[in-house]
């Protein structure tokens, strides 16, 4: 009766399982897996949200499938802060990141169509690319002390089907970030094998600078995605955008299919572009006590690295930390064992590590509660590494 691509396996792994009785149980946990910054004390206040959604214009319906001028200008002048000219009849608002990912695969990709996406990376991937009949296939990223795109394997990866690669930058979440000299690579590439570029840059707010975005790609057909989710701690609004870069005889019939396709659900609210504006000029409200959060965190996870049985990895962005357990067991042991220490963690397979023995972090909670948790995890590690 059911369609192949939601033929999904639900039944629930034994960690979320665990993680479900002891909820069930009524248990105070600390959860260092929390990515939804309203939830750790980083949200806007009502009156705040609520003058910027107060516009007298949210009692009319003006259809419009690229989205409002003015928020599409607002999103322009937010890619000019970061060094991009884009006009705003090159973006289109979506009503997230997530969907602005289902446009272009329905863009790109007919049914068996391939993208390539980097390892580790977060699992929604597979999901969206599956709900389009699309492929996934994997390029590797590497750590030798700083994250990188290995070029080589990418290229390698490429096959008769591919259409689009996708590069997360800063990445969740390994938080490899994007350079001049991997943009040049990926667009020289893209451009000779007739590739789109698809950066995912929700977390860019969060890189170290200098900040490198695909929104100045020239060469090739690129497309530069985010949202009001992760630019300022907003995923209840639901605005995102996707802005198109590159050859003008590439991006005008790509944003004119584009433009049908959203016409066909016009699903992003009109309250939500009309906010938009005022809430993206406002973006430091959210980014600058974010960003105190995650250095403030990330500094506690390196006092507790040291002399512990895991090593931090380095990071260019974003909102998660990276563990690599030393030789202390297998990951997934680990979690459910930091579960019975009322700590909740992701084991590296969430996010396809090559190798077993990673834990991933979110960066968000709220500081007591993050060093309450990494002592917890200090201390099973260490009590691990004695047995
Ligand atoms: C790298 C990355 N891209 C996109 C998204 C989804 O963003 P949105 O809420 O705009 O759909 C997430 C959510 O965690 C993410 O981590």
């Amino acid at each position: 009766m059911f369609s192949r691509r939601t033929s999904w396996d639900l039944s629930a792994n034994r960690l979320a399982r665990r993680l479900e009785e002891l909820r069930a149980e009524g248990r105070e946990l600390l959860d260092l897996a929390e990515a939804n910054p309203t939830r750790c004390g980083l949200s806007w206040p009502a009156d705040e949200l609520g003058a910027a959604l107060a516009d007298p214009r949210v009692s009319t319906y003006e259809p419009t499938p690229q989205g409002l001028p003015e928020a599409r200008a607002a999103v322009a002048e937010y890619l000019r802060g970061h060094g991009a000219e884009v006009p705003p009849e090159r973006v289109l608002l979506t009503s997230s990141t997530s969907e602005a990912y289902a446009l272009l695969f329905k863009l790109l990709c007919d049914p068996g169509d391939e993208v390539l996406v980097p390892s580790p990376s977060y699992p929604l991937l597979d999901l969206l690319a599956g709900l389009e009949s699309a492929a996934l296939a994997r390029y590797p990223l590497r750590y030798d002390g700083e994250w990188h795109l290995d070029r080589a394997a990418l290229a390698a990866a490429i096959g008769p089907r591919t259409r689009a690669v996708v590069v997360v930058s800063p990445s969740n979440p390994v938080g490899y970030a994007l350079d001049r000299e991997d943009l040049a690579f990926l667009e020289a590439l893209c451009a000779e094998r007739d590739l789109a570029l698809v950066g995912d840059e929700v977390f860019l707010d969060t890189a170290r600078p200098p900040r490198t975005t695909v929104a100045g790609a020239r060469a090739c057909l690129a497309f530069h995605l985010s949202g009001l989710s992760k630019v300022c701690g907003l995923p209840q609004l639901k605005a995102g955008w996707i802005a198109a870069a590159g050859p003008e005889e590439r991006v005008r019939p790509a944003l004119q299919r584009l433009e049908l396709v959203a016409d066909t659900w016009l699903s992003v609210s009109g309250p939500a572009q009309l906010a938009l504006p005022a809430l993206l000029a406002r973006r430091e409200r959210f980014l600058s006590p974010l960003r105190r959060r995650l250095e403030a965190n990330r500094s506690a996870l390196a006092r507790e690295a040291a002399g512990a049985p895991f090593d931090l990895l380095r990071s260019g962005g974003g909102w998660a930390a990276v563990l690599r357990l030393g030789e202390v067991g297998d990951e997934e042991a680990i979690c459910l064992r930091l579960l019975e220490e009322r700590v909740v963690t992701q084991p590296g397979f969430f996010y396809d590590f090559e190798r077993n023995g990673h834990l991933v972090l979110s960066l968000l909670p709220a500081p007591e509660r993050f060093e309450d948790g990494i002592s917890r995890i200090g201390a099973v590690l260490r009590y691990k590494r004695a047995q």
